[in-house]
């Protein structure tokens, strides 16, 4: 039997999806195939949030065309929700275009069609072992200015609190070492019991060995006692991601992201204070108006919170959202040239972030054991780890004790010592 391939762009939640849907396709008696010549049903999951990745899965969806028919594709995502025309354009009236953030069970509906599924079972799927995700919320109504989600991924849906906790439950009951919790603003999540921290609360309070974290927050919807009550609970990791975007109030205004550079410095204090805490974020560089200044202004707020890793992003205008009617565009060649000065002091943030664990131990989640190479995995504070270790090898998914000998902008290298 020919097989599928899934092609993934994007955020945590479509790697998500996909994972599902590729675990129902192997229960339903497919294969997974590597390469397009051998594949006889394509997946494609596309991501909108910046023009590049967009492009990357037209022009993989017009090769896949050519090799497979679009009868034989399934496009789906945000790309496939904004720019269905396109997509039909470039493939074909044939193509199967899944529009809107579609439940996995409607997308199986579809691939369906194409060829037989089996049922779907809602259990974290295990290809994405040791690490279970868990959906709190989809969609995003935070209308940040140069955002498409709230577009794509239309209004907020909270899924219930009983179902989150039975599948976090589930889970941990299969021996997932992880649990990550998805929200666009997960700050956002409202349930009986309360709010993020009511649900983090109840998840910390199952029995078992495993580690949570959560992603991605908002600085508006968070506050400062909230950080420091997560950051007593006794399964999360010692990680708190939150993005900043710009370090000029001027420009997080234009943003409408609703918060100044004094409110996140609040929010960042209880993990900046904690050594055993990483503080990491996500920036764009050359948003409309941006001027030297306020590109000064991040300069030195990247520097000021001393970010152990920084997702750094050039503006990319995307049709529909309010920034993209803004007139005071960025030149490109000025946002390749802050980009690329901000991306060095980035890294050496990241190096000095990791050398600092010199000669320290460190826990690590062991994720990837390749023969005849280091073992990879991750510390309870986010970083990367490469490790040698002697027999007996250990178990992805089992949590082991690394003493560090150097760190780099990459991350941590050392040896396991139980
Ligand atoms: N241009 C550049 N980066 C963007 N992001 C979201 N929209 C855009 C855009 N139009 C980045 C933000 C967000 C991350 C997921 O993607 O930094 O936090
Ligand atoms: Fe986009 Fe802002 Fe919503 Fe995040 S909070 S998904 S950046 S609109």
């Amino acid at each position: 039997m020919a097989g599928f391939l899934i092609k993934t762009f994007g955020c945590q939640f479509n790697q998500l999806y996909s994972a599902m849907i590729t675990d129902a396709l192997i229960r339903g008696g497919h294969r997974s195939s590597e390469s397009l010549g051998e594949a006889s049903l394509v997946i494609i999951n596309t991501c909108a949030v910046r023009e590049k990745a967009e492009e990357k899965a037209f022009s993989f969806l017009g090769e896949a065309a050519m090799v497979v028919g679009a009868s034989h594709i399934v496009f789906m995502g945000c790309t496939a929700t904004l720019d269905r025309e396109r997509a039909v354009r470039i493939a074909g009236r044939g193509l199967n275009v899944v529009e809107g953030t579609a439940a996995v069970e409607q997308v199986l509906a579809v691939v369906g069609t194409v060829v037989p599924v089996g049922e779907l079972d809602c259990t974290p799927p295990r290809s994405l072992f040791p690490t279970a995700d868990i959906e709190l919320m989809r969609g995003c109504e935070g209308y940040c200015t140069y955002c498409i989600v709230p577009r794509s991924r239309g209004p907020e849906v909270i899924v219930d609190v009983g179902e989150v906790l039975h599948r976090a439950e589930r889970a941990i009951g299969s021996s997932f070492s992880e649990l990550l919790f998805l929200g666009q603003n997960i700050n956002r999540y409202r349930s009986r019991l309360g709010g993020l921290v009511e649900i983090m609360s109840s998840v910390d309070e199952l029995d078992g060995n495993f580690w949570f974290w959560f992603l991605s927050s908002h600085p508006a919807n968070f506050t400062p006692e909230e950080v420091r009550r997560l950051m007593e609970l006794r399964h999360i990791e010692h990680r708190l991601h939150l993005p900043l975007q710009s370090g000029s109030d001027r420009i997080l205004e234009r943003m409408n992201r609703r918060y100044t550079i004094a409110d996140y410095a609040r929010l960042a204090e209880p993990v900046r204070e904690n050594a055993d805490w990483t503080l990491t974020t996500d920036i764009i560089v050359g948003f409309p108006g941006e001027t030297d200044d306020d590109f000064a202004h991040t300069v030195d707020a990247v520097r000021g919170f001393r970010f152990d890793g920084v997702f750094l992003a050039k503006y990319s205008d995307r049709p529909g959202t309010p920034s993209s009617r803004m007139q005071d565009k960025v030149p490109l060649a000025l946002i390749d040239e802050r980009h690329s000065a901000l991306l060095r002091i980035v890294q050496d943030l990241s190096e000095q972030s990791n050398q600092v664990l010199a000669g320290k131990f460190v826990d690590v989640l062991v994720l990837a054991v390749p023969a005849g190479s280091d073992a990879f995995g991750k510390s309870i504070d986010g970083r990367n780890v490469w490790f040698s270790c002697s027999e007996p090898v250990p178990g992805i998914g089992t949590i082991v004790n690394v003493a560090i000998d150097h760190g780099s902008r990459e991350g941590l290298h050392g040896t396991r010592v139980c």
